[in-house]
């Protein structure tokens, strides 16, 4: 599974910010051409972006992309015949309303690896839904290209759309959220979720982060890098779910030694749906490189613990 809790958005204009961008630990960054570069510079940033992906090592492990402006903008063709490179790992297409917005990208994409001699399907997609047009198509637009990995909510222009208010309960675009989750999981790929602008309030990025990873979100948006912690702080497995799932996968695993499909795992009832979610706690935890105990490991600590206290059983 590719983590992609945060992804850092550099603008693509601003020298200074390109080169060290991959040095704050974000698991994907977006060099943006798109609304963090005015009209009057777009051509420069391109020039700027595209040199920074042959030149710049932005360090193992981050994901590189870039973000387009619209095809429907004069810009966004040649944003795409600039920037395919070996060292481009995926494009993120804002402003996505139908299917054929990201298969246009796709076919420019191939054509141009096709020409570069570069592999082909190498470089991802990435869909931005954020006008009420594009997320009433998400479905169809999350499963339209073999190339998209995920799809992504624009929280500030959608809002806009809407004609409602960004406010901390986000509920102007709450439905639209749910809609991305359910379009990118029945497609099969990953849902990651818009901005939260006031990036000196750590304490509202925290509960909006929360929110989302309830919601099923595999990652979030960020534009500044003391953002990132928060964000994977939220979306990485506890210590204690951690346990929890390695307890749940071995308690499913003896039931299905028994020929059960169900067990007790202290005071609840373990079943498939749980055991589900228990692996993908695992894969998160794997993913992110956290330390993942034993069954035995955890037996062992568990039963110094109660006799040392003289309580006896845990409590899942
Ligand atoms: N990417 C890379 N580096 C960034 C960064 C970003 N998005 N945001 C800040 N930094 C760097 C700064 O260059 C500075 O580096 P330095 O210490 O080496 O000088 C450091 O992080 C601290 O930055 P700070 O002074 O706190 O913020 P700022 O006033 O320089 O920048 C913003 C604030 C909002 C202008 C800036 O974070 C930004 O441009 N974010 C991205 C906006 C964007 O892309 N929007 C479009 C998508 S919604
Ligand atoms: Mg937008």
């Amino acid at each position: 599974m590719k983590l992609r809790r945060s992804r850092l958005y550099v603008p693509g204009n601003t020298p200074k910010m390109i080169p060290p961008a991959g040095l704050y630990g974000a698991d994907v960054i977006s060099l943006d051409l798109e609304d963090a570069v005015g009209p009057d510079f777009k051509v420069d940033a391109r020039m700027l972006v595209s040199e920074a992906l042959k030149i710049v090592d932005f360090g193992p492990g981050v994901e590189v992309t870039v973000r387009i402006n619209p095809l429907s903008t004069e810009w966004g063709r040649w944003d795409i015949r600039q920037i395919v490179c070996n060292k481009l790992d995926g494009i993120y297409i804002p402003k996505v309303e139908s299917p054929e917005d990201v298969i246009l990208v796709d076919e420019l994409v191939t054509d141009l690896e096709e020409k570069k001699g570069l592999p082909i399907g190498r470089i991802k997609l990435f869909a931005t839904m954020e006008t009420a047009k594009g997320i009433l198509n998400s479905y169809e637009i999350a499963r339209c290209s073999k190339r998209l990995e995920g799809i992504t909510i624009g929280g500030e222009d959608l809002t806009a759309d809407l004609g409602g208010e960004r406010s901390s309960d986000g509920i102007a675009i709450h439905t639209a959220r749910q809609l991305i989750v359910l379009a990118a999981r029945a497609a099969g790929i990953q849902a990651i979720d818009t901005v939260y602008a006031d990036f000196r309030d750590m304490e509202g990025l925290r509960k909006e982060t929360e929110l989302v990873r309830k919601m099923g979100y595999d990652g979030k948006a960020c534009i500044h890098p003391n953002q990132i912690e928060v964000i994977h702080e939220v979306f990485n497995p506890t210590p204690d779910e951690i346990v929890h799932a390695v307890k749940v996968t071995n308690a499913i695993e003896e039931a299905r030694k028994r020929g059960s499909g169900v067990i007790a795992l202290g005071k609840k009832m373990v079943d498939r749906p749980i055991a589900l979610r228990a692996e993908k706690v695992l894969a998160r935890a794997h993913a992110a490189e956290l330390p993942i105990p034993t069954i035995e490991e955890i037996k062992a600590i568990e039963e110094t613990t109660s006799s040392g206290t003289g309580k006896g059983g845990g409590d899942d």
